[in-house]
């Protein structure tokens, strides 16, 4: 039987527990240089001390008006690499592995004059109307992803997830409502994260995984369900992802009708039946910080791992609790032993 606490491993990514700290923006970055700081690094090392098993670095961009806000990561020069390499660094010494989640915001870039996008719709009328990228500029994103990857290469990472969901840019060219375009980018809406993945992982030794996500449905009039992210994911899979991150939403306003539910696990069915239909290892993510439901989503084999979003937030101890919860072992900071 497996559960929450038994050990994982995925290519040459070998984790003590299936418990991942999902990737949450910090708009923390004061200096507005997408440089890493003290905060990005007791933050993550704490949830490395708290005995979450992979840790994935929040939303990282690949060139500055790429980022939500001037307050987000980046990964758009060398000089970036050290501060990223501090925070790897530190987590491994306290036992997690670590993943970067490399992005552009595209037409959600909201500090941007002028944002980019695959065309020249607004997400909605708070936002800017972005400008369409041409054909060389798309060719020019896809070696911009290649670099941040290298970067994140150079800097220890264990992994990297590309961020293929919430109506970011790579979500924004598979998606039919937001990639209008006439070129190869629109006749192949899966071309964009295609070319990406496979820059990626020139960059990355053949035996790291890459992970993606992607939202398994647009809670939107119009928008993909399932079978189109089955579709896509099979042409991404194809390409080189390891493994899924299985979200949803993102490309629109939600519709009324389209709400999804607030109960907990609500995405896991998302994960599950990309798993079945492609036969590859997911993680799912949404309200699973009950530990025995996120143990039942393990044991029921819905999913691969478990990612921890706003769990983690309120309490960087989630692994150590959940475990002591589900009687698990768990080798706890001999710092911490009384506590537990
Ligand atoms: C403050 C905050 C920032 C987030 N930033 C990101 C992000 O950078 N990348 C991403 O893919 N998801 C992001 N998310 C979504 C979370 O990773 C996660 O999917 C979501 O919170 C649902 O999981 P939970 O119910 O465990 O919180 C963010 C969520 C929160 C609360």
């Amino acid at each position: 039987m497996i559960d929450l606490f038994t050990p994982y491993q995925l290519k040459d990514l070998a984790l003590k527990n299936r418990v991942v700290m999902s990737p949450m923006c910090q708009y923390s970055v004061e200096a507005k240089d997408g440089i890493p700081n003290d905060w990005h690094t007791l933050h993550y090392t704490s949830r490395a001390v708290g005995g979450t098993g992979l840790i994935i670095v929040e939303m990282t961009n690949v060139e500055p008006d790429g980022r939500i806000s001037d307050y987000c990561l980046g990964l758009w020069s060398d000089e970036h690499t050290s501060a990223f390499k501090e925070i790897v660094d530190n987590a491994h010494k306290h036992g997690a592995k670590v993943g970067i989640q490399i992005a552009h915001a595209g037409r959600k870039a909201e500090d941007a004059k002028v944002p980019v996008a695959p065309s020249a719709i607004a997400f909605d009328e708070t936002f800017k109307t972005p400008r369409a990228l041409s054909t060389e500029e798309v060719e020019e994103m896809v070696e911009k992803y290649r670099l941040a990857a290298r970067r994140a290469v150079e800097a220890g990472v264990d992994t990297i997830e590309l961020h293929g969901a919430h109506g970011y840019l790579i979500h924004q060219f598979h998606s039919p409502l937001s990639n209008k375009r006439t070129d190869k980018y629109g006749q192949d809406l899966t071309r964009f994260g295609v070319e990406v993945i496979q820059a990626v992982k020139s960059e990355m030794p053949k035996e790291m995984p890459l992970l993606m996500r992607i939202s398994g449905t647009e809670f939107v009039d119009g928008g993909y369900g399932m079978k189109e992210a089955i579709d896509f994911s099979k042409a991404y899979q194809e390409a080189g992802v390891d493994m899924f991150d299985v979200s949803a939403g993102g490309e629109g306003p939600i519709t009324p009708h389209g709400r999804p539910g607030t109960h907990g696990g609500y995405q896991v069915p998302y994960a599950r039946q990309l798993k079945e239909a492609l036969d590859v290892p997911v993680m799912a993510v949404g309200r699973l910080d009950a530990p025995a439901l996120a143990n039942n989503v393990i044991g029921t084999e819905d999913a691969d791992l478990i990612a921890i979003g706003r769990g983690l937030l309120r309490n960087p101890y989630w692994a150590l609790e959940a475990a002591k919860q589900l009687k698990k072992d768990m080798d706890v900071p001999v710092q911490y032993k009384a506590g537990f």
